[in-house]
């Protein structure tokens, strides 16, 4: 028996739901990896992806993997033992990549804040300029919390102290519009599940040309699979195999990248900064509130406290079980505390606002609260 998946409403944190173009992309007949006519794929992904993050860096590309794998391919590359290096931690996703640095050999610093807080700016350029820091690393939309980090700050503390700035973009990515040459991000990874709404698989990745100097004198060896000298090899002009590529992945993110260019990136951070406000509105009647305050709060991606004496598990599996809507549970100190709606990509739409809204009063009443259903959905529908 063929598996035939439910339908489902994905508004957790990733992955997002797939338009029917890029389900069909997916789905159409292989071609070899070094096919004449696959190659100009790539280019032109690449292309498309380099406008996505603002930058004319040579090296962008979407490596494969899922978002973690840009991490390590990042970090393989830029950091060597012993290097200084600082990141900021006030998330599950900021906690990874101090892991990942110090696995590497790095000499972490952290930065760290509360769940559900930004991070503190001066702490920030006060642990940049303590010491010989050779990279600085942040996670751009915190999807643990819904925390927004504000980079322009932090890349001119790491530009001022001579160090990397390298930035997590896994959530923000086709979601908000990246600035990164003029910021001054010198390193990125992203992933494809989230606002650019493909299939979990490939994670876009871009190095500036310091960051390559960086990567090309490091001491140690760096991991056969993320050798940048090595995608470079397949990805420009050389076309040298270095591994064989996921075909139909690649076919799925040039769909999703040919949707965000017909929708352009302005009406597209547009759609989902309006999403989310939609959700926030419809929140209070419910009797649910927030954890991030509006100012410092990722449009993707809305973590909510659990109203008091709310089962978390019972409350999501009520919301699958009955409304077929997938949200995301807290993570780390927030588990059980939070849920976690995602509006993401394709997923960032007024009228997944409204069935959210209405699912959770539902669920609610379930557990013996007693939300105002009708005045949520009427604070969401008007602007
Ligand atoms: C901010 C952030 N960084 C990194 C990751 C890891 O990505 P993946 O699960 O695709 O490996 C995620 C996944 O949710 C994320 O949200």
């Amino acid at each position: 028996m063929p598996f035939v998946p439910p339908e489902v409403l994905l508004l957790g944190p990733g992955p997002s739901p797939t338009s029917t173009a890029v389900q069909r992309a997916q789905a159409m007949p292989q071609l070899g990896h070094l096919d004449p006519a696959f190659l100009p794929l790539l280019d032109e992904v690449q292309a498309r992806l380099r406008s996505l993050f603002g930058t004319t860096n040579a090296l962008t590309l979407p490596i494969a993997g899922t978002g973690t794998a840009g991490m390590e391919a990042v970090v393989a590359n830029l950091v060597a033992r012993g290097d200084r290096v600082v990141v900021g931690v006030h998330g599950v996703f900021g906690q990874r990549f101090a892991e990942a640095v110090r696995r590497r050999g790095g000499d972490v610093v952290v930065v760290a804040a509360e769940f559900g807080q930004p991070l503190a700016l001066e702490a920030m350029t006060a642990a940049i300029a303590a010491g010989p820091t050779r990279l600085c690393c942040v996670v751009h939309a915190e999807t643990s919390t819904g925390v927004l980090t504000r980079l322009e700050p932090i890349a001119a503390s790491a530009r001022a102290a001579g160090a990397l700035f390298v930035v997590d973009c896994v959530t923000s990515l086709g979601g908000i519009e990246l600035e990164f040459d003029r910021i001054g991000v010198d390193a990125a990874f992203s992933g494809t599940q989230k606002c650019l709404s493909a299939p979990p698989g490939l994670s876009p990745v871009t190095f500036s040309p310091r960051a390559l100097a960086k990567a090309h004198s490091n001491p140690e060896p760096v991991p056969f699979y993320f050798d940048t000298r090595l995608l470079t090899g397949y990805f420009g002009p050389d076309r040298a195999y270095h591994y064989t590529a996921p075909i139909t992945m690649l076919y799925a993110i040039a769909a999703a990248l040919d949707e965000v260019v017909a929708e352009g990136m302005p009406a597209r951070a547009a759609r989902h900064r309006e999403a989310a406000a939609a959700l926030r509105r419809g929140l209070q009647p419910l009797g649910l509130e927030p954890l991030v305050k509006a100012e410092d709060a990722t449009p993707m991606l809305t973590a909510i406290r659990h109203a008091h004496g709310v089962d978390d598990k019972a409350f999501r599996a009520f919301l699958r079980q009955r409304h077929g809507i997938e949200v995301g549970g807290g993570l780390g100190p927030l588990a059980g505390k939070v849920f976690r709606v995602g509006l993401m990509g394709h997923g960032a739409r007024r009228e997944n606002v409204l069935r959210a809204l209405a699912a959770f009063g539902d669920a609610l009443r379930a557990a013996g609260q007693r939300p105002d259903v009708s005045a949520a959905l009427a604070a969401a529908g008007n602007d």
